[in-house]
């Protein structure tokens, strides 16, 4: 699909602003990591396809799913093999039996000096999901502490299953929240709430409190979590792809940029997708009132 939008052919009649737009995207393509081997077997994560969404399972459960170095690089390696691979539309991220993640694994870290961390990259090489292209939703089955719970937030949708329990419990640990956790959070649940949660370590929210608060978008049964969280995956794999991923970035840049560069960003993005063989046809069955069929062109 990217492929088509950066062909000659798609960006000679482009304007200056549609140009500056293909520039961020193809620069970012360029940026991106080479693609992985889909058929791999991973260690501590289980992957399946189901239609046109891929499932990542978190599958350490003796540890809670703690987020060991490994288990973060295979999700990385699986998130950008599911990115490359153009039957995929979006992906769901779960964890098996009772906890989503319980946090990055505390055994790991405990000995680690700044020197290891800095040198390590420790938790810098978790912001490579960020780079991800395709919508991600998180289907929070049980715990999601510490990163578990950072690892929610940078996903693009949050689902919660009935016994989910959020917190930032790192506090407890001597150190503080460090994947996201006093940035995304405080932006989802307010200021007083992340600081009452971060500060103490052991306010945790509950699936309904975290549907009032804004930091989940649902709350499911446990049993239908994953089949839920999928079917949604399935509805946005079946939008026009281009439209989609131009859609996340314009959501994404509202955390990063000032409301008026956000804007105008967004304004690019939206003229961008005039002129392509999915906005004509998505206008063109609204005014025929029939369903559209996207090519992702
Ligand atoms: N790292 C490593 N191992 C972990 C872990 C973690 N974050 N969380 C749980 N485990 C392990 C336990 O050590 C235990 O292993 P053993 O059987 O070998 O002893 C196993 O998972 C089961 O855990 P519990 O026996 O503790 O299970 P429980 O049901 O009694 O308690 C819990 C569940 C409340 C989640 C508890 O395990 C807990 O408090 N875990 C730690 C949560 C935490 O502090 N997370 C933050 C980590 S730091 C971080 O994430 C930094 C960051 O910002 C990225």
């Amino acid at each position: 699909m990217l492929r088509n939008i950066l062909s000659p052919a798609f960006i000679r009649p482009l304007s200056n602003q549609k140009t500056l737009a293909v520039r961020a995207l193809s620069t970012s393509v360029i940026c991106r990591p080479a693609a992985v081997d889909e058929q791999k077997t991973y260690t501590h994560i289980l992957t399946e396809t189901r239609g046109k969404v891929g499932l990542i399972t978190l599958n350490r459960p003796k540890a809670l799913n703690a987020l060991c170095s490994d288990l973060f690089t295979e999700v990385n390696e699986a998130l950008r093999a599911y990115d490359n691979q153009s039957d995929i539309g979006a992906v769901v991220i779960t964890g098996s039996k009772k906890a989503f993640a319980a946090g990055a694994d505390i055994k790991e870290m405990k000995d680690n000096t700044f020197v290891d961390t800095y040198k390590t990259n420790f938790l810098g090489h978790w912001a490579e999901m960020t780079q991800i292209k395709k919508p991600i939703i998180a289907a929070v089955n049980g715990y999601a502490l510490g990163g578990g719970c950072e690892l929610a937030m940078m996903c693009d949708i949050i689902y919660a299953g009935d016994k989910a329990v959020f917190g930032q419990p790192e506090i407890k640990l001597g150190v503080i929240p460090g994947a996201g956790g006093t940035q995304r959070l405080v932006k989802a649940v307010g200021k007083s709430k992340a600081m009452e949660m971060v500060l103490t370590g052991n306010v945790n929210l509950n699936a309904t409190e975290a549907l009032q608060l804004g930091l989940v978008s649902k709350v499911v049964p446990a049993d239908d979590l994953v089949e839920e969280a999928v079917k949604t995956a399935s509805t946005i794999a079946s939008m026009s792809q281009p439209s989609v991923q131009m859609a996340k970035e314009a959501i994404n840049q509202s955390f990063e940029v000032p409301l008026s560069a956000g804007l105008r960003w967004e304004r690019i993005l939206f003229q961008s997708l005039f002129g392509t063989a999915d906005q004509r046809e998505g206008m063109n069955a609204f005014a025929e009132k029939r369903a559209a069929k996207f090519t992702n062109k």
